[in-house]
């Protein structure tokens, strides 16, 4: 079960605030700042090996303390880091969090080194991702490399999974080249939403339409959706006490390929997924959430359990 992770390493400074700031607004948060190890890349790929996944990663750091300290923490997470490159003179990514008091977050990247992952790294990497069994993308390096990497998984018959994060403006002429697409329901709207109505289920089909295999739109505090063509499944969310949402994408994300690479069918990856970035969203920070695989049986056992008790109270 072999998972390649190619995408973005960042540092969050996160900022707790009673509320998200404006346009020209200056506010004062709640305490002092928070730095923390992130990037939707990293996550994914710390929450990929979290569910019992071999995770390796295609990346760039810049040669900071940063870059160093994200490299040690990914390697203490499991993941291998041979493919993540460490240019002279860059930034490592930096991320700005805002998180207001209902676990909402505002984020806004500078992308450093990892704007400056290109095509030679996937062509270095070619073996590593043809002996994969997931491939799994987001959009925080550059848009050329992600191609790159889709045409070599493709090539050799490795499942691609991409979370379209931030979200292009329109349609992407190589949708098509992805397995299974993963947007939350702002990513969803931006791809497949203009021309269809602004339903996470239209999108969806839009985007079937234009070649997609798979769409799982995650819906926040409602669940997500499991489309596919001719047919859609709603699943529904855990009822949970919302901390910090930061990081819920990321967590559902590593959780899809770990469980798709063990073979497992895509209805029982999405539902452990599910329960896996339920738990995130009650723990602070993005990489700090990610639970354990045993963290999610449990949760899933705990929560039949209490729907097993209600079922039998109303009989
Ligand atoms: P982020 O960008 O904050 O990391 P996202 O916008 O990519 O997250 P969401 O759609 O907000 O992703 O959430 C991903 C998944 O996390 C959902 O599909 C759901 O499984 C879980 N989740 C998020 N919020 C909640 C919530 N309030 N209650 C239960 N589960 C939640
Ligand atoms: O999805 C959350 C992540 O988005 C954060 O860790 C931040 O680095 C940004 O990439």
């Amino acid at each position: 079960m072999r998972v390649t992770v190619i995408g973005s390493i960042n540092s969050d400074i996160t900022i707790a605030t009673d509320s998200l700031v404006k346009p020209n607004e200056t506010i004062v948060g709640q305490s002092d700042y928070i730095l923390s190890q992130g990037g939707k890349g990293a996550n994914q790929a710390v929450a990929a090996a979290a569910a019992g996944a071999t995770v390796a990663m295609v990346a760039c750091v810049g040669d900071d303390s940063f870059g160093e300290s994200a490299i040690a923490d990914l390697k203490k997470s499991g993941v291998d880091c041979s493919h993540v490159r460490t240019i002279a003179g860059a930034s490592t990514g930096m991320a700005a969090v805002l998180v207001d008091k209902a676990g909402n977050n505002m984020i806004t990247v500078a992308p450093g080194a990892n704007g400056r992952l290109g095509v030679d790294d996937i062509h270095a990497a070619e073996a590593l991702i043809r002996a994969s069994d997931i491939v799994l993308l987001q959009l925080e390096i550059p848009t050329a490399a992600v191609e790159a990497a889709m045409r070599v998984a493709r090539a050799a018959g490795v499942r691609v999974i991409l979370n379209p994060a931030p979200a292009p403006a329109g349609l992407p002429g190589w949708l098509d080249q992805v397995d299974i697409l993963v947007p939350n329901q702002h990513e969803a709207a931006a791809l497949g939403g203009a021309a269809a109505g602004s339903s996470a289920e239209a999108a969806a089909e839009r985007l079937i339409t234009a070649g997609v295999g798979t769409v799982v739109v995650t819906l926040g505090g409602d669940g997500c959706l499991l489309a596919q063509a001719g047919r859609q499944r709603h699943i529904a969310p855990y009822a949970v006490d919302v901390v910090d949402t930061t990081g819920a994408g990321d967590t559902f994300c590593g959780f899809l390929a770990a469980g798709l690479a063990a073979g497992e069918d895509i209805g029982d990856a999405v539902e452990t997924a599910n329960a896996a970035a339920a738990i995130s969203v009650t723990r602070a920070r993005a990489r700090e959430s990610v639970p354990g695989a045993a963290d999610v049986a449990q949760f899933r056992a705990q929560h039949r359990r209490a729907a097993d008790s209600l079922r039998k109270a109303r009989a």
